[in-house]
């Protein structure tokens, strides 16, 4: 089943809400709309793929879905994680990454155990410093970024650190998980992996694990496909259905979803037991200029501090009823956790409040967060 993307018009490009929709269709007459979860380890000898461990039509339609996103070719993986290691692991022995201090603590992780047992030196920086980031990129393999960053929503200039990791020899990856390519397309913007985690907002629906690598070097792409077959850390047919199932109504997920983390941010900015929120499209977010320079949106994503420290946050995060207290992000529910409670994020103040903006009435999310701030207000005060 071949699964083609629609010839563009001459000189247009479809907007991203359609293409979301519209690419990585079959398009025979009697074909399904779409591609199902083809599930085979085997396939007769004579087509396009031999084993299952090479490729799959079902991940060959999602990887057309989100290659056409970012504006590159896609390859997909078992989890973002997955995803973030085959980078990675692009970076030669003995060379040098520069990584951000606050990312996903996953990425920091494996970058600092890579590091700690000699494979790469690791530079640690502020991505949203532009001056400091690009002084540690001279000499360096890789500059791995993310903007906004998890958690403390920091927004980097993609611009002048792709262009200046470029000039000094060095690769530029930036997690577009966050953001994702609807309102961010890094690659347009000069770096040149874009890596995800298609659990979140791509999928968006908190019931499956993938992840993504988007490039337009094809001797790269090669290469990480190589590796993926050789390796093996590929996504399930079921997986990538669901995630192009997922994928399909990302427009109207993240239009709802970052309309309510607007509105969420500015009411919480206003709330007396909040002493700090962490959204790009507040106005006097630091951020907030670069972010309205090279996004098309805010995102779903935000972060507060609520008074009273460790106790009131905690508290906030049990109070919490129509909000659910948990880990993860990108899904059509709100979810939330105090992102201190994990090793590894030290540099996040002990009442930081994380935010993943859902899709349920804003009304009904405030009235909730108001109630659970009140809950945090008397557990301080007992
Ligand atoms: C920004 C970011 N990148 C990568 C990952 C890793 O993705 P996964 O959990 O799909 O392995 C996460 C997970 O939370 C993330 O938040």
């Amino acid at each position: 089943m071949d699964s083609t993307a629609p010839p563009p018009e001459p000189g247009r490009r479809p907007h991203r809400a359609t293409i979301a929709v519209t690419w990585g269709r079959p398009d025979r007459p009697g074909d399904p709309l779409n591609v199902p979860p083809v599930l085979a380890s085997v396939y007769r000898t004579g087509g396009p793929v031999g084993y299952g461990r090479e490729s799959n039509p079902t991940w060959a339609a999602l990887e057309e879905a989100i290659g056409g996103l970012e504006g590159g070719t896609a390859l997909t993986f078992a989890s973002g994680m997955a995803a973030v290691g085959a980078v990675i692991d692009t970076v030669p022995d003995g060379g040098r990454v520069v990584a951000p201090l606050d990312a996903y603590i996953g990425s920091r992780s494996l970058l600092g155990h890579l590091a700690e047992r000699g494979r790469f030196t690791l530079t640690a920086v502020d991505v949203a410093d532009t001056g400091a980031t690009l002084a540690a990129c001279d000499g360096a393999d890789l500059l791995w970024v993310e903007s906004p960053t998890n958690p403390l929503l920091a927004v980097a200039d993609l611009r002048a650190l792709c262009a200046g990791a470029r000039e000094r020899g060095a690769r530029s990856v930036v997690d577009n998980t966050f953001a994702t390519p609807l309102l961010q397309r890094p690659l347009d913007l000069g770096a040149d992996v874009v890596v995800h985690s298609v659990t979140k907002f791509l999928s968006g629906h908190s019931d499956l694990l993938l992840g993504a690598v988007v490039t337009r070097d094809e001797d790269l792409a090669r290469a990480l496909l190589l590796s993926r077959t050789r390796s093996g850390p590929i996504p399930g047919a079921m997986e990538a259905w669901l995630a192009l199932r997922g994928v399909r109504t990302l427009a109207v997920r993240l239009e709802r979803a970052q309309d309510n983390a607007g509105e969420l941010a500015r009411r919480l900015a206003a709330h007396p037991c909040v002493t700090r929120v962490r959204y790009p499209g507040l106005p006097d977010d630091p951020g907030h200029a670069r972010a309205a320079a090279q996004m098309d949106g805010f995102g779903a994503m935000l972060s507060f501090e609520c008074a009273g420290g460790r106790t009131a946050a905690d508290a906030l995060c049990a109070a919490v009823r129509v909000v659910t207290h948990a880990t993860s992000l990108g899904g059509v529910e709100t979810t939330l956790e105090r992102r201190r409670r994990y090793p590894g994020e030290e540099h996040t103040p002990e009442s930081l409040i994380r935010v993943s903006v859902g899709l349920e009435h804003v009304d009904d999310l405030w009235a909730d967060l108001d109630s659970a701030l009140e809950a945090a207000g008397r557990a301080v005060a007992q």
